[in-house]
């Protein structure tokens, strides 16, 4: 999760857990170092906070290093225990390594290093990549040309840096789909994941691009194409930011900067599960498993929108029999559950007191439980029968925002996954979804600046609003409740998502010129109801946004359009219109969006 790498004239260790340190806001479960004593390649890591690496750390002379890597870890794939930190080192401790990212293919590369002979001290992808760098070492002799080989046979994404006792007061690194930034100052130079990493010590940064291989020592540094080590020419930038801004990535709030993240969550979250020029989905964690008789999704808050989403593709696509329950409804009524039935946890934290407390029910009963998680080794995910983990990264601003697209893409996949088992997967699914979603990631990416100058200009207009209407159908309405509550959260403005149809019922008493509607009115089959349910809203002089496609005829105050999705997959690209509506609010306002009063990230209490 985090990366820094230091050449220089200082000891490097200090300046390398102090870089770590700046990177905690991040979230991390263990942390590593690695650097040269002498002829020896030492490696120290530790589980859980940098305390304890700096209580390890203090028990050796590491004041003799002026080279060396760091990491903190937040747990992708194995356990956040010792042995899964990193750094990694190959089988003959020649090189040690630390990475960021997801190695996609490492299964098959470790089979084929284990029927070579070497021996696995991990569970982690890691690893893998560190023997393969290790093993080409060995054939070719230059360490470029071998990390140049190793990541030749690697899918997947990586920001790496290596270190090796062969070549003392000096670091390789690459990176493809995860940041990398280099660093450079008089007499020393830096590698991070991040800018905060270093700025105490300089302003001056090369950012590296997809493909670039990057080496430094204390008084050089030089990018290289990494398929064919030829030089490249790079500008040094200068950053002006602070470090609070450089944690942000420079956006002005971490919520900000995860609803732009959304993109890259989306492929983190295919990678390993689609096989491109495949139709097929495969989820490993399930594979034992038959699909669902029945399934009871269970979680709270924008998991629970989540899961409501869900429902309607497990019926559609799998024709699973599906139940949506807060969790803290379930856990105190008397549901018809036991052996035989599913349920299906769905928390971004793993550890809402709610969401457990409906899993324990379930087990009790002696139900099966899948978890869906973004946290490794967190409650949920050790206390389920089968857990698989979205890949969101670490969330940190209190609003969820790309905890729920990763949700929805492992819905999605898991939705698809119990439709082959059974065999019932319509063909229009089988035939497209897959390649949809591998696209998504560049459409979302492509139209995400143009959401948000539309979301500024909307809040503009609508800031004086007291109340809101979030109106949806189908999938759409699971979206219309994670839209209001979305402005809730951050704005403080009341909001109340409703089914476009059930709003005859109620809510249409309240329709004046001053409590707005936005409506979702993707150009889907639902399309012409939701207009008349809309014309049902402009008759009583109420106002209306609504986010719509090309092709839809709505005659609305404030249209939003945005492209044409295959099937589903357009609410990929309304969640982040309406989570940009919420997050412009608020900062126009002047709310505290990252730490909005009253709310926890994780609420660990009933
Ligand atoms: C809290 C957070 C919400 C989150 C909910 C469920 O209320 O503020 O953003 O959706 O908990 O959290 P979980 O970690 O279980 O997804």
């Amino acid at each position: 999760c985090g990366i820094i790498g230091y050449c220089g004239h200082r000891p490097a260790v200090p300046v390398i857990v102090e870089g770590l340190k700046r990177l905690e806001y991040r979230g991390y479960d263990s942390a590593g170092v690695a650097f040269l004593q002498g002829k020896d390649l030492i490696t120290v890591r530790a589980e859980g906070k940098l305390v304890n690496l700096e209580t390890k750390l203090a028990a050796q002379n590491v004041y003799l290093a002026t080279s060396g890597v760091g990491h903190t870890r937040w747990a992708t794939h194995g356990l956040p225990i010792e042995k899964n930190a990193h750094p990694h080192c190959d089988a003959s401790r020649s090189i040690a390594l630390v990475h960021n990212g997801i190695i996609e293919n490492y299964q098959d590369l470790k089979k084929e290093l284990a029927a070579a002979g070497v021996r696995f001290a991990s569970e982690t992808d890691t690893e893998v990549l560190a023997q393969l760098v290790g093993h080409y070492y060995k054939e070719k002799g230059s360490l470029a040309e071998a990390i140049s080989k190793a990541l030749s046979r690697v899918e997947g994404a990586y920001a790496i840096v290596v270190v090796s006792r062969d070549n003392p007061g000096m670091l390789y690194a690459a990176r493809k789909q995860s940041p990398l930034v280099m660093g450079v100052g008089v007499g020393e130079n830096f590698l991070a994941s991040d800018i905060p990493a270093f700025l105490p010590y300089t302003r001056e940064v090369v950012f590296l691009d997809d493909g670039e291989m990057a080496r430094i020592d204390a008084g050089s540094w030089q990018v290289l194409d990494v398929a064919t080590l030829a030089p490249v020419k790079k500008e040094v930038q200068h950053i002006s930011w602070d470090v609070s801004a450089a944690q942000k990535g420079g956006f002005k709030h971490f919520m900000l900067k995860e609803i732009f993240e959304q993109p890259r969550v989306i492929a983190d979250c295919l990678a390993g599960r689609v096989q491109r020029g495949s139709e097929r989905v495969a989820l490993p964690e399930l594979e034992a498993m038959d699909a669902p008789e029945r399934l009871f999704i269970v979680a709270c808050g924008t998991s629970y929108h989540a899961g409501l989403w869900g429902m309607y593709l497990m019926e559609q696509w799998a024709g699973i029999p599906t139940r949506v329950e807060i969790a803290s409804e379930l856990r105190y009524r008397e549901p018809v559950l036991g052996p035989g039935d599913t349920v299906l946890a769905i928390s971004q934290s793993g550890e809402t007191a709610d969401t457990l407390a409906g899993m324990h029910l379930a087990k009790a009963r002696g139900a099966r439980v899948i978890g869906l998680c973004n946290v490794v080794g967190s409650s949920v995910a050790r206390e389920a029968d089968v857990v698989v983990h979205t890949q969101a990264g670490p969330e940190i601003s209190v609003a969820s925002t790309k905890a729920m697209c990763s949700q929805l893409t492992l819905l999605t996949l898991m939705a698809m996954v119990f439709g082959q088992k059974k065999g019932v997967l319509p063909a229009d699914v089988a035939a497209h979804c897959v390649p949809a979603l591998e696209g998504l990631p560049a459409l979302l990416d492509g139209i995400l600046p143009a959401l948000r100058e539309r979301a500024k200009e909307l809040c503009r207009v609508y800031s004086e609003a007291r109340s809101f209407l979030f109106l949806g159908r189908g999938l759409c309405y699971p979206l219309a409740l994670e839209g209001a509550l979305k402005l809730k959260e951050i704005s403080y403005i009341h909001a109340e998502g409703y089914a476009a149809g059930e709003m005859k019922h109620g809510p249409i008493a309240l329709i004046d010129p001053k409590f707005p509607t936005f409506a979702l009115a993707p150009h889907d089959g639902l399309y012409p109801k939701v207009k008349s349910n809309l014309q049902e809203v402009q008759a009583r002089g109420g106002k209306i946004i609504a986010l719509t496609q090309p092709g839809a005829d709505l005659d609305v105050d404030h249209p939003w359009e945005i492209p044409a999705a295959w099937g589903p997959l357009s609410t990929f690209l309304m969640l982040p219109a309406l989570q940009l509506f919420a997050y412009e609010m608020a900062d126009y306002l002047g709310k505290d969006v990252d730490q909005p009063r009253n709310l926890a990230k994780s609420v660990t209490v009933e």
